[in-house]
């Protein structure tokens, strides 16, 4: 199968790429390059790379040309950097997937969406999302994946097109951009640099290692239904404030970095997701353990300081690390 993936060059997308690359696929990939996107990580995956906007329908056309399927991780995907700027989201989050739709509409390609559970809103303890459920999304940035998972079913029930969507949760892994949680605390603690711990550190989220997010994004490629979601989660909820401890145990910083600051403005109180219909109608389970994910991830920032360096000194990175935190630790 020929396949575009757009968003291939950041952090889950280029783990996609890989995957489908060694499964034996032909990969073209279509990313912006935006701060997240890093050519970078796709090291050893030889893939064709245009560079475009998913919301520009020229660029979608000519990297899509000859393509049975679009795969789509291009997002602005930090929910942080969506409160700071919170039209900056709408752009590629809705109509660059309005634009992929089409191209699925013009050519009968299929397109698999990649949402996130973010879209459910939070929940109380015991409870998880279903596919059927409502969507009460809180942040501007998880506003704008809800309203493209909305136009993806309008567009299978209007016009027919081949589309489905899976909704992951919280994903670790190697490549991820030091702003999201776990790779920002491991390379400020393997700096001696302060990991700034939002409110009580007792959000819950559902964490999925990237790899099995894949495969889960595979099965929906391969075998999911038109007009469907799938819920593709970890099953293995944790409180940040223990991600916290296992960053500090992981790279033997001191306790003393960390530092409660003030809360994310809307901040989700806890995700979860009932993986029920992934498991049954695409035959997929999560497969890594927190356990073994977590050790891999910590290695990979352990060993792979120069990728991450290169962003944290960039001074796109340090204007937006000030932004966000030089007030929150001065206080
Ligand atoms: P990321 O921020 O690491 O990468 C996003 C990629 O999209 C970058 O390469 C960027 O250059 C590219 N991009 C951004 N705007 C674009 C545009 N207009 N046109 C083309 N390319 C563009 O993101 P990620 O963490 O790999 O997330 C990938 C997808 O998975 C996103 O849709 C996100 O909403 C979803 N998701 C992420 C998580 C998570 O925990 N990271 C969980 C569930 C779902
Ligand atoms: P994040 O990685 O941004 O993912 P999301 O908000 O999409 O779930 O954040 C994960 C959790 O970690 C969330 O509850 C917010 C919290 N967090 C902090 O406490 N400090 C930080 O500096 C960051 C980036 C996140």
């Amino acid at each position: 199968m020929r396949v575009l993936v757009t968003g291939g060059a950041g952090f889950i997308g280029s783990h996609f790429v890989k995957r489908l690359v060694a499964g034996g696929d032909d990969v073209v990939v279509l990313d912006k390059l935006t701060y997240a996107g890093n050519p970078e990580n796709l090291e050893g995956a030889p893939v064709d790379l245009v560079v475009g906007d998913i919301a520009d329908p020229d660029a979608v056309a000519a990297a899509g040309r000859g393509c049975d399927a679009v795969v789509n991780f291009a997002a602005e995907t930090h929910v942080d950097r969506s409160i700071l700027g919170p039209r900056d989201v709408v752009e590629t989050n809705v109509t660059g997937v309005l634009t992929l739709l089409e191209w699925a509409r013009e050519t009968g390609g299929r397109l698999v969406h990649v949402s996130t559970d973010e879209v459910y809103g939070d929940l109380e303890a015991g409870g998880a999302s279903r596919e059927s459920d409502p969507l009460r999304p809180s942040s501007p940035y998880s506003a704008s994946k809800a309203a493209g998972d909305l136009q993806v079913f309008a567009y299978v029930r209007t016009y027919g097109v081949d589309a489905l969507l899976t909704r992951g949760s919280n994903t670790y892994g190697p490549n991820q951009y030091p702003e999201k949680l776990l790779p920002l605390f491991l390379t400020n603690a393997l700096d001696g640099e302060p990991l700034p711990m939002y409110g009580d550190g007792r959000q819950v989220r559902d964490w999925l290692f990237v790899e099995d997010h894949c495969a889960g994004i595979e099965r929906a490629l391969r075998a999911g239904r038109a007009g469907e979601a799938y819920n593709l989660g970890g099953d293995d909820e944790r409180e940040n404030r223990e991600i916290t401890e296992r960053v500090l145990e992981a790279t033997g910083a001191s306790p003393d970095l960390v530092r409660r600051v003030t809360d994310r403005a809307g901040h989700d109180r806890r995700y979860s997701l009932d993986t029920t219909k992934a498991r049954v109608e695409l035959d997929w389970a999560p497969m890594t353990s927190f356990d073994e994910g977590f050790a891999r991830t910590a290695a990979w920032y352990r060993d792979n300081r120069s990728w991450w360096e290169a962003i944290k000194s960039s001074e796109g990175y340090r204007a937006y690390y000030d932004t966000q935190y030089a007030e929150r630790l001065k206080a």
